[in-house]
C-alpha cells in the first residue's frame, strides 16, 4: 500500500520507542502492520521504535506506516499501545479520550494510574487479561513467558561447561545433562521442552496437581508433594501463597533434586506476591560445582535466596543468572507475539472505526483500569483510595 501524508479519518494506532532501559521489544512489527490496518486504523510509529529489535523505519514506512516524532505520535494517538505504561511526561503528552493498551501493574503503580484517570485517558492493563480460552490469542503474559522460558533454557545449556544430550563417540560415552524445572506454567512448560529438544533428562516441580500431566506430555517426570487442588490453586488456575510447613517440606524435597541436577530454571510465582523463596543457601552450596541456576522469577525478588536480579553470579561454584526481562532477548519474535496479541484485543475493542468496550464482557472487565477520568477497576480503585490520606477523601 503507498505511503500517503493525506489526512484520513480512520482512527490513529500508534506506538512509540519503549524507554525503560533494556528493552529492545516494540509493539508493531512490520509484517503485522497490513492486518493491523485492515481493522481500519492508520498506523503511526516514532521515528526509530522499531530499532532495537531489528526492524528499520524503511520496513514500517513500505508497509504504509506514518512515523513521526514522540511528540507528534503521542499527540495524535487515539490508540496508543506500548509494553510499558507511559512516564508522566508521555501521559501529559497524550490528548485527553485516548486509548492505552500496555502491560501496566496497576497496583504497584497507582500515582501513575491516578495520573492517567486525571488527564481522561482510557487504559487497559494487558496483563489483567483473564486465563480464558476466548483470550489465548491477546494473552500476553503467556507469549512472553513462552519466548523466557525457551531463552532461559539456552542461556543455561550456553553457560553448562557440559553437553546436554548422550553422546557416544570413540573417546568414551557422555551421559546427558540432568535438568530440573521449577513451576510447570507457561515458561516451565517450554522450558522443559527446550530441555528435552536439546537431548537433556528433565525432572519438573510445581504446587498444582493439574501440572503433572502437562510435565509428563513433555517427556518429563514430574516431583510432587502431596497437595489437594484446593489448596494449591484459585479459581483462575494460578498458584495460591502456601503455608510455612508446606514451604519447608518443599524447600527439602527441592535441595535433593537440585543436589542430582547440572541445570536448575525456576520460574514459580504468586500473582501480586513476592517469588516464594525455594532455592536456600544451603541448597545451592551442596550443588555441583560447574552447575547452573537459571532463576526467571528474579524481578519478582527471586526463587533462590542467593540470586541478584539483574545479575549473573558464582556461588559456591554454581553460576546463578537473575534475568531481567528475557523475552527482550528475543525481542523480534517476542515483538510478533506482542503484536498478534494487540490485534486480537484491538479486533474486540473497535468495531465500525470506533471503540466499543462492551463492560459485561470478562476480557474488558478485568482490563480495564481507567475511563472518563474515574479509575473502573475496582480493585485498583480501592487501593487508590486506600492510599490517599483521609484529609483528601
Ligand atoms: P505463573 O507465571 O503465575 O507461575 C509459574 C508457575 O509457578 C505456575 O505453574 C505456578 O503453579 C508455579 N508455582 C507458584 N508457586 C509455586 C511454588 N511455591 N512451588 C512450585 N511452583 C509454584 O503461571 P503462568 O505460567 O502464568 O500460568 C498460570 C496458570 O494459568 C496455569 O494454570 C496455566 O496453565 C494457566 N494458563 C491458562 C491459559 C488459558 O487458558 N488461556 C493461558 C496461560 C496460562
Amino acid at each position: 500500500m503507498p505511503f500517503s501524508k493525506q489526512k484520513t479519518d480512520r482512527m490513529i494506532l500508534a506506538t512509540c520507542r519503549e524507554t525503560l532501559p533494556g528493552e529492545n521489544r516494540v509493539s508493531f512489527v512490520p509484517e503485522g502492520i497490513p492486518a493491523l490496518a485492515k481493522l481500519g486504523f492508520e498506523i503511526m510509529l516514532e521515528s526509530g521504535a522499531g530499532e532495537a529489535a531489528g526492524f528499520s523505519d524503511h520496513a514500517y514506512r513500505e508497509r504504509g506506516t506514518r512515523l513521526e516524532s514522540r511528540g507528534e505520535v503521542l499527540r495524535q494517538a487515539q490508540i496508543l499501545c506500548q509494553f510499558h505504561a507511559p512516564s508522566s511526561e508521555d501521559i501529559e503528552a497524550l490528548s485527553p479520550g485516548a486509548v492505552v493498551l500496555s502491560l501496566l501493574y496497576p497496583f504497584s503503580r497507582l500515582p501513575l494510574v491516578e495520573e492517567m484517570a486525571k488527564r481522561g485517558l482510557t487504559v487497559f492493563a494487558m496483563e489483567l487479561l483473564p486465563r480464558i480460552s476466548r483470550a489465548q490469542s491477546m494473552d500476553v503474559l503467556s507469549s512472553q513467558s513462552t519466548v523466557a522460558g525457551y531463552r532461559a533454557m539456552v542461556l543455561a545449556a550456553s553457560s553448562l561447561p557440559r553437553f546436554f544430550p548422550m553422546l557416544m563417540a570413540p573417546a568414551g560415552t557422555i551421559p546427558p545433562a540432568r535438568v530440573f524445572v521449577i513451576g510447570a506454567g507457561v515458561a516451565g512448560l517450554q522450558a522443559i521442552a527446550t530441555a528435552r529438544r536439546l537431548g537433556a533428562i528433565v525432572e519438573a516441580h510445581d504446587v498444582r496437581p493439574v501440572a503433572k500431566e502437562q510435565v509428563e506430555s513433555l517427556g518429563a517426570r514430574f516431583v510432587g508433594l502431596e497437595m489437594e487442588r484446593e489448596k494449591a490453586e484459585d479459581a483462575s488456575g494460578y498458584a495460591k501463597a502456601q503455608s510455612e510447613e508446606f514451604l519447608r517440606r518443599q524447600r527439602e524435597l527441592i535441595a535433593t533434586q537440585c543436589q542430582k541436577a547440572d541445570v536448575v530454571v525456576t520460574t514459580a510465582l504468586i500473582p501480586g506476591k513476592r517469588a516464594p523463596a525455594l532455592i536456600s543457601k544451603e541448597a545451592v552450596e551442596r550443588m555441583r560445582t560447574g552447575s547452573v541456576i537459571v532463576d526467571l522469577a528474579a524481578e519478582q525478588g527471586g526463587n533462590c535466596e542467593l540470586t541478584e536480579p539483574g545479575q549473573t553470579v558464582v556461588r559456591s561454584g554454581v553460576t546463578l543468572h537473575g534475568p531481567l526481562n528475557p523475552a527482550s532477548a528475543l525481542a523480534p519474535q517476542a515483538s510478533l507475539f506482542y503484536s498478534k496479541n494487540l490485534q486480537a484485543f484491538l479486533t474486540l475493542l473497535v468495531k465500525d472505526g470506533a471503540v466499543q468496550i462492551q463492560p459485561e464482557d470478562p476480557i474488558f472487565e478485568q482490563t480495564l483500569v481507567c475511563r472518563e477520568g474515574q479509575i473502573v477497576h475496582e480493585a485498583v480503585r480501592k487501593a487508590s483510595e486506600a492510599g490517599r490520606p483521609a484529609s483528601a477523601g
